[in-house]
């Protein structure tokens, strides 16, 4: 059988090398932008990949499909109980893999995640005032989260990213404090335009803070040179000018970077999405479950890229929520 790399291509001539993986739709905060107070009905255990399956599905893509980097993702995917030892089996399959995580247990983690051969970590930081990461996050935790950063630079994770969603009237007074402590501590600081991808459905195009306003913030207080974007990366990246600190804008919103996505995603209960606001997905773990062989999981996956659209089109009037949230498809 041949087993070389066979490139995931749509019909747009776009190649996909980027695999999400969501390791659980549960999580520890309650983030206002993201979901209600109680949480969202949890995924049943039994629909949930085992560590098993999700090797097998990663292994297939990285040996088959080729796909160079896997990205961990949730809900919270520190909450998978041994997630060292899952990365640890992906690591080995060979693409560079990175973890995006709230930062709540990272402290303690963060070294056996790099002893398992993680490269990266993202982690999520909306305000530097305990106060307000309370109310934002319904959780008093802010001090995990200050301390799960500092491990994961102990911990030789680099670069450590920070990721902030800005919004108005919440934290937007905080663009350039964000980045004033990402520069002091060695981080790489990216702010994320807010999406309609809340399970409310309370988005509001008005308390969005857009990339031109947050880059003029940001170039009031400092003077930025354009890094640009790496490859199909989502963030454009300036450089604080006199110092090594990274500052990115995600905008997902007001400059979509549908055009080069390289992104498949892999729900928690084995739904592969061919994009964030897909409308529908392929149950992989049907197939995984049914007892298919390699041949006929990677033909399902060509498949779904094979059916991918152009992408989303938030802000007209075809656009249509998907019927997840974000928390369980995965950033
Ligand atoms: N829009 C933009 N970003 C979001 N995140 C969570 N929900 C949204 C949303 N509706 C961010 C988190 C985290 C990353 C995984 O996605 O803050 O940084
Ligand atoms: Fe949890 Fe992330 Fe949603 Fe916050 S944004 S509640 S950290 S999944």
């Amino acid at each position: 059988m041949n087993t070389a790399p066979r490139p995931l291509l749509d019909r747009f001539g776009r190649v996909h090398t980027d695999l999400r993986v969501s390791l659980t739709d549960r999580c520890n905060l309650r983030c206002t932008y993201c979901m209600p107070p109680e949480g969202l009905d949890w995924l049943p255990r039994a629909e949930v990949l085992g560590d098993d399956e999700v090797v097998r599905l990663v292994r297939i893509a990285v040996e088959r499909l080729g796909i160079t980097s896997v990205r961990l993702t949730g809900g919270e995917p520190m909450l998978r109980r041994g997630l060292p030892d899952l990365v640890g089996r992906i690591t080995a399959l060979g693409p560079e893999v990175s973890l995006t995580t709230n930062g709540i247990g990272l402290a303690r983690t963060a070294l056996a995640l790099r002893e398992a051969g993680l490269h990266r970590v993202n982690v999520s930081l909306d305000t530097l005032r305990p106060e307000r990461y309370a109310a934002i996050t319904r959780r008093d935790r802010i001090a995990d989260v200050f301390a799960g950063l500092a491990a994961a630079r102990a911990a030789g994770l680099a670069p450590v990213k920070v990721n902030a969603v800005p919004v108005r009237g919440v934290n937007d007074d905080e663009i350039v404090p964000l980045a004033e402590f990402a520069a002091a501590h060695g981080y790489r600081m990216r702010f994320i335009e807010s999406m309609p991808l809340d399970a409310q459905g309370s988005w509001n195009r008005a308390t969005m803070v857009t990339a031109d306003e947050i880059l003029a913030v940001l170039g009031e207080r400092f003077d930025l040179v354009p890094v640009g974007r790496h490859g199909n990366a989502p963030a454009e990246e300036w450089r604080i000018a006199g110092t090594d600190t990274v500052v990115g804008v995600i905008a997902s919103v007001t400059r979509p970077f549908c055009g080069g996505c390289d992104r498949v995603r892999l729900t928690a209960d084995g739904q592969l999405r061919n994009c964030l606001f897909a409308t529908e997905e392929s149950d992989l773990r049907a197939l995984l479950r049914g007892g298919a062989d390699d041949d006929r999981i990677e033909a399902a996956w060509k498949a779904a890229i094979a059916g991918k659209g152009p992408g989303h089109a938030i802000g007209s009037a075809d656009f249509v929520r998907p019927e997840r949230p974000m928390s369980a498809i995965g950033g």
